[in-house]
């Protein structure tokens, strides 16, 4: 709504002889009560007068072209002239297009996110779609805020588990079936870590060629391991295109490896080490109460690193060459315990960046009945497996909704991986998700395919005005005075993107989009479009074009096709 709470603020700063950054202006409580509301609480106290009195002494000085002002209490409550806001918020739409909701805000700053990052040879499984998902559309988000974003993908290619792969391949040979890479390495991953467990021969040789990875030395097992990360690599990149996703850095915790020394340094240097029967640790109980019981351990006493040793040269790493303003960690809440260990660490050390690292956590995945989600066999779920097994039931949807349809296989994959991802982004990320095939295919209920239908719904009034040259003539406004919830819903937008940016929480955009869809669905009911008063009609129809517009731009921005056809 800034598009109207910029010239209200401005009117009533003329108005007092204040700044207009004093304004904050809100969405009423009820609607029924206006567009746009001003709580006078703040600056009745500062002026010394009741909120009440301020409110009606406001209203009564109150001049502006197209918008009422009505004292409530506390409350001064806007109401926009319906044509004025009909005219205003088409013509803003009309004129941003895809940029309607985009603005300048973070220009000039960076924000890194560390999204997806599955682990080599073991399945990129539905814990990583979920960081995937609302990673990626966290990354449009601040895109569109412009922001510059960093992508990047710390895969786990690094730690003991790949001495046993190593160990595999030479005993079974190297071939891995390329055209299905993840399910192969997966089936070795799983045969060497049972090896490791029962062949005391085979976990010491795994041990072995761990300590070769190590050293870093050039030599048959690090040929092996790389052979393994890039064929693994490649089966998750399939994923990534199918969901419309490339990160900007693949940097995995191996990339860090050199830079593991000068961490230890950087950390010893600010004084706050110490060692702990020979193992290098980072206390924290002095800077939070809860992790008293829980230091970050650094380096273990035979010397090897962690996850968090990696992940703290990372941070380093990222700050240095980014200066973020934000670095945001899309990374399961079971993880919760060692991001507040890594900030610890920041905050023992003073660095004052460290708010800006925030860990952006999120529920589980499951499947009907709150059980886990496995796979048609039982076994892990592979998660190309689940977009194949919605897709294909998707197909089976589209198909008996209109049989003759053309280029249904195309809509299938859309609205297949429309309804994961927005099932996905629907409620706030730290809820659990469950899954439920039927469920999120319907279209009916606030799915994904809902809101597709709906896009694809406008398009289709759209192609019927062309065809039967409808609204060419001048709109006339009058012709929305149905619409104004409508209206308001795209008024505001723009203030949703931001918001949601900020929280980190995309499901302020499904929200949004769903409200979106129910009040152009309530309007269309009562008004007919096409065939009506040539002004009326155009005046619909630009309704009608703005709406698919931001529905669209909603729709991408979660990461989902808009089709123009259902
Ligand atoms: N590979 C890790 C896992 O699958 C996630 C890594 C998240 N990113 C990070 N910088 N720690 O659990």
């Amino acid at each position: 709504m800034r598009l109207f709470a910029d010239s209200i603020a401005q009117a009533l700063a003329a108005q007092t002889g204040r700044p207009a950054a004093e304004f904050r202006i809100e969405l009423p409580r009820d609607p029924a009560l206006g567009d746009l509301a001003f709580p006078c609480f703040q600056l009745a106290k500062q002026l010394g007068k009741a909120p009440p009195a301020l409110a009606a002494e406001l209203a009564g000085a109150w001049k502006l072209e197209g918008i009422t002002a009505q004292a409530t209490g506390p409350f001064l409550n806007f109401r926009i002239d319906r044509q004025v806001l009909a005219e205003r918020v088409v013509r803003t739409i009309e004129g941003e297009g895809v940029s309607y909701g985009c603005s300048r805000e973070g220009a000039g700053q960076t924000v890194v996110i560390d999204y997806s990052s599955p682990n080599i040879a073991k399945p990129m499984h539905v814990g990583h779609l979920r960081s995937t998902i609302i990673g990626a559309a966290l990354v449009r988000l601040h895109e569109q805020l412009g922001y510059r974003v960093v992508g990047i993908n710390h895969i786990g290619d690094w730690g003991s588990q790949f001495g046993g792969l190593v160990v595999a391949i030479r005993r079974r040979g190297k071939q891995i079936d390329e055209t299905n890479p993840v399910h192969g390495l997966l089936e070795l991953y799983q045969w060497s870590k049972q090896q490791v467990e029962s062949d005391p021969a085979f976990a010491a040789e795994a041990r072995e060629a761990w300590r070769e990875l190590e050293s870093g030395r050039e030599g048959e097992v690090r040929e092996l391991w790389r052979h393994v990360t890039k064929v693994s690599l490649a089966g998750f990149e399939k994923t990534y295109r199918r969901l419309g996703i490339r990160h900007d850095l693949v940097r995995g915790e191996s990339w860090y490896e050199n830079m593991l020394q000068a961490t230890f340094e950087r950390v010893e240097k600010a004084g706050v080490v110490e060692l702990s029967q020979g193992a290098l640790v980072v206390t924290l109980g002095g800077v939070e109460k809860s992790l008293k019981e829980t230091p970050c351990l650094l380096r273990q006493s035979d010397g090897t690193t962690l996850y968090a040793t990696r992940d703290l040269a990372a941070l380093f790493s990222r700050w240095e060459e980014f200066g973020f303003a934000r670095a945001l960690y899309v990374v399961g809440g079971e993880q919760k315990l060692h991001f507040r260990q890594l900030k610890g660490v920041l905050k023992r050390m003073s660095l004052d960046w460290e708010p800006r690292v925030e860990h952006i956590d999120f529920g589980l995945l499951l499947g009907p009945g709150r059980t886990k989600l496995a796979s048609r066999k039982g076994a892990v779920l592979v998660l190309d497996d689940l977009l194949d097994e919605v897709v294909e039931e998707a197909l089976r949807v589209v198909q008996e909704k209109n049989p003759e349809g053309a280029n249904l296989a195309e809509i299938a994959e859309q609205v297949g991986i429309g309804a994961i991802v927005f099932n996905d982004l629907k409620r706030e990320r730290i809820k659990d998700v469950l899954f439920d095939k039927q469920e999120i295919l319907s279209f009916e209920g606030d799915t994904g395919p809902y809101l597709q239908y709906t896009h694809a719904r406008l398009a289709s009034i759209l192609r019927k005005a062309e065809a039967a040259s409808e609204g060419r003539a001048a709109p006339d406004w009058n012709g929305l005075g149905e619409a104004g919830g409508v209206l308001i819903a795209l008024a505001r937008y723009p203030d949703v993107v931001r918001s949601a940016a900020k929280n980190c929480e995309p499901s302020e955009v499904s929200q949004y989009l769903i409200q979106l869809a129910h009040e152009l669905n309530n309007w269309y009911v009562g008004s007919r479009v096409l065939g009506q008063e040539p002004g009326i009609t155009a005046a619909r129809l630009a309704l009608v074009r703005v709406s698919k517009s931001v529905i669209g731009n909603g729709l991408r921005v979660l990461g989902m096709a808009a089709p123009e056809q259902m």
